[in-house]
Formats: C-alpha cells, structure tokens, sequence
C-alpha cells in the first residue's frame, strides 16, 4: 500500500497515534493534515511514552520523515517543545521534520480567545483551550498569519498591526497579547527552528515526491467531531476525515485505503451528544481499566460502550474501508459486554443516524455478548465478527496494549486461537 489515510472512527483518543507509528516503519513520509495541538497521539518508543500534539507519530530513529500539512492550525512554540523532548533522545531528529509554508499559525491572541469565548459562552463546548477555534475562524474570516509570513519581517509587523488592531476593537480591549507582543513572539520561535533545523517545504513542490514514493496520512481527532460532519456545535473547527488529505494537494481518490481506528468501547471528552454513555458503575471501571484521561489536558474522558449506528454512520462520512480495533483488552474479565445496534429516534428505529442530529435524540437499543477473558479467546472473535457483520467492514488489525508491538493481524489472532 503507497497511499493509506488512518482516521479516528469515533470521537478521538482511538490509538490512532499507536496504530500510525506500528505502521510507519513501512512508509517515507508520515503526514498530519489536519487539527493542531488539541490533538494528543501518544507512541511508545523502546518503552518510553511520547505524547505528540503537533508531531507526525513517525519512529524518530526509523526511516519516515514527518510532513505537517496546509490544512493544521500551527503553534510553533509547542512544536518547538515537542521537538526538544524528541531531540535529547534522538539528536538531529528535527531535520526529519518538513512544515508547509502555507500552514496556519495559532498566536498567543487565539489561546486567550480560546478561553474568553469559552467563559462566556452559555453552553461551552468544552474545547482543549488551544487556540484551535479562533484560529480556523481567523483563517476563514482572513486575519491570520501563515508560517511563511514569519520570513519576511516587514510584511509580518504590517499584517500583525493591522490584525490585532481588529481584534482589540472586537474584544473591547480583553486580549492582552499585543501586535507587538506577537511579533517579537513570532521571530523567537522562528530562530529556536532554525537552531533545531527544522525544514520549510512546499506541498507544491513536494507534490511529485509524494507521488514517486509511500505516504502514511495521520488524522487528528475522530470523524464525530468532525467541523461538517460530527455532532455539531460540539465538534473540532478542522476536518477530521479522509477528505483532509486535500490540503497537502491529494484527491481521496489517490488513497489506497481509508483505515477507521475503532476503540471496542466509546470515549468522548468535552460536551456534546453521546447515546451510549454510562453513567453508572461499569462506566467508572473501564474508564479506570483504560486509564481514560485525556492526553491533551488530561481531563477524564467520558466512557460508554461501543456505538454501531455511529460507526456506520462514520464509515459512510469517511468511507472507511478497514478497521483496526484497539483497547480490547482493556474490556478483559467483562462477564458480559454490550454493544449498541439501532437508535430509537423518537419512536422511529434506525440503524444509522440520518444526520448530526439524530445523535441529539437517539436512545440506544443493546444487544449483549459474552465478555472474554483475553483478547486470545474465541468470545473477542465472535465480538469481532458481530462488529463486521453490523458496520460491513473488515477489521484486519487488533491491538492489545499501548506499546507499539502489541500489535497484530486479525487472521495472526484467529491462528492463535484455533491453534
Ligand atoms: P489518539 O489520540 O487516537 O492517538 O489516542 P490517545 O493517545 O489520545 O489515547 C489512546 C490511549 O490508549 C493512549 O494512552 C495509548 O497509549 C493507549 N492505547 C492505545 N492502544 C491501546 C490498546 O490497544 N490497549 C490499551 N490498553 N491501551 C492502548
Ligand atoms: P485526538 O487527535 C478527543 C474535542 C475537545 C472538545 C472539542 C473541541 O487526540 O483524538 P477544540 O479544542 O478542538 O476546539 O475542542 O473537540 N477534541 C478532542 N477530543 N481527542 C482529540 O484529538 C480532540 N481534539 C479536540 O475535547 O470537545
Ligand atoms: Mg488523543
């Protein structure tokens, strides 16, 4: 495969991140297109844990490079302190890593509109406090900065005095972080990479080497907070789907396949809709058993179990054309196990949501299976197959751990357990 996208099938925290670097021994070029440091990917690399927020999940003494997209939203000082952590176990790692010129950047100013917009909402959305809102909103509306700004002084005091003195009129005088601030913000960062040698590229440019070589597509968040597609207004501002490979200059129809990583039970952090969410006892468990905090903020995520109208629903949004299924083994020593298969939406049954806002209305009707005692018992498998058989596609992969080789093909686990 030359050309594979990894999406998140739910509302993030899938593993993507593990399940990306497993396979990115087998790719040159690791790429995140979208989302920004709200996202938080966290790989074991000989048994020590990272937590990128920024970063492509490549093997930093592997052969990949990393490739950060058009389509994110960047903030360079996180990026600086990513690398550094890299860097003083992987020295000269940062030349692996190519930033789009025309990137986005997130500003000190979008941060403090992150929280300001967030305090004075009445229903907050329970963002990660990032920036990422306001800065896709600057984007769209075309008062922001892209990382090629930052190479010519000049224009970028110009653009920043004109921008701050817009935002300063439409924040009444909140935002502390001044045009001036910014700038000399701005040319820090930019020195910090240029010690750290950092590559700028152009996705036009790089277009053809794409193409003569593989290409591993990394996507942040899940496809239910999707900007389009997910349960809005509680979603991310980027797109989380396959259709973002776009903005590194790729039709969907490059791709050789989309994989969908499903976590075999539900997580969310932050509001919004969530049909199969338990409140109860068992909830509490498998949030502990599967250490559900957020790598990001480290909120407690929200726990429920798996959810097939909105993974049915996520397969067509993102035509997904296989699964890898990760923290099974968190749901080990279960008695029983339940998984949701039709929604009742006021009175009507469906078995897949006709829009964002069925999931505002949906009851979940369950269907209960025996639990397994490891993910090496015939009860896993029969889960599997049930999954399959409702969403109508394969999961090829299993992951059974966090580290990066507790991995392995669905047909390696089918021997293994048939003997
Ligand atoms: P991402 O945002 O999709 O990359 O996922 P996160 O890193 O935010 O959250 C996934 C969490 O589950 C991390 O702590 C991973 O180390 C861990 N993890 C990933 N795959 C597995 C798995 O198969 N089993 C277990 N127990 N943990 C896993
Ligand atoms: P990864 O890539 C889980 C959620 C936030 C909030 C909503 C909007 O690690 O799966 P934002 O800061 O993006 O404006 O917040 O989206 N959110 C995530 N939830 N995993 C993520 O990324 C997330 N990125 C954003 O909690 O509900
Ligand atoms: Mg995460």
């Amino acid at each position: 495969m030359k050309r594979v996208a990894i999406v998140g099938s739910q509302w993030g925290d899938e593993g993507k991140g593990k399940v990306v670097n497993y396979f990115s021994k087998n790719y040159e070029w690791i790429v995140r297109y979208s989302g920004g440091a709200n996202a938080g990917h966290t790989i074991y690399i000989d048994g020590k844990k990272y937590v990128n927020h920024l970063l492509p999940s490549i093997t930093p003494n592997g052969y990949s490079k990393g490739f950060l997209g058009a389509g994110m939203v960047i903030d360079l000082e996180q990026l600086i302190n990513e690398l550094k952590i890299l860097e003083a176990d992987f020295p000269g790692i940062s030349s692996k890593i190519y930033i789009d010129y025309e990137t986005f950047l997130v500003l000190p100013w979008h941060k403090e509109e992150d929280e300001l917009r967030e305090s004075m909402r009445k229903k907050p959305i329970g963002t990660t406090k990032k920036g990422i809102g306001p800065a896709y909103t600057d984007k769209v509306s075309r008062e922001g900065i892209k990382l090629y700004n930052i190479f010519d002084e000049k224009l970028l005091k110009e653009r920043l005095s004109e921008i701050y003195y817009l935002k300063n009129k439409i924040y009444s005088g909140k935002i502390k972080s001044t045009d001036k601030d910014v700038f000399e913000y701005l040319l820090k960062v930019k020195r910090d990479l240029d010690k750290l040698n950092v590559n700028f590229a152009s996705a036009v440019k790089m277009g053809d080497v794409f193409r003569s070589t593989s290409v591993l597509f990394e996507g942040a968040q899940g496809v239910l907070l999707d900007l389009d597609f997910g349960t809005y207004p509680f979603v991310t501002s980027g797109s989380t789907m396959a259709h973002g490979v776009s903005s590194v200059g790729f039709s969907t129809f490059e791709l050789d396949k989309v994989m969908g990583v499903l976590k075999a039970y539900t997580t969310r952090v932050g509001s919004g809709p969530f049909p199969t969410e338990l409140f109860d006892e068992t909830g509490g468990k498998i949030a502990k058993l599967g250490n559900e905090f957020g790598a990001t903020t480290g909120r407690p995520r929200r726990v429920g179990w798996l959810d097939l109208p909105a993974l049915r629903y996520a397969k067509i949004r993102s035509g997904l054309n296989e699964f890898v299924i990760t923290k099974a083994d968190v749901l080990d020593g279960f008695d029983e196990v339940k998984i949701c298969i039709k929604y009742d939406v006021e009175g009507k049954i469906k078995e897949i949501p006709d829009s964002s806002y069925d999931f505002y209305k949906a009851k979940p009707i369950y269907e209960t299976l025996k639990g397994w005692k490891s993910t090496n018992d015939v009860n896993f498998l029969k889960y599997m197959a049930f999954i399959e058989e409702f969403t109508g596609v394969k999961i090829n992969y299993i992951s059974y751990g966090p580290k990066t080789e507790e991995m392995c093909t669905k047909n390696n686990m089918i021997m293994r357990i048939k003997g």
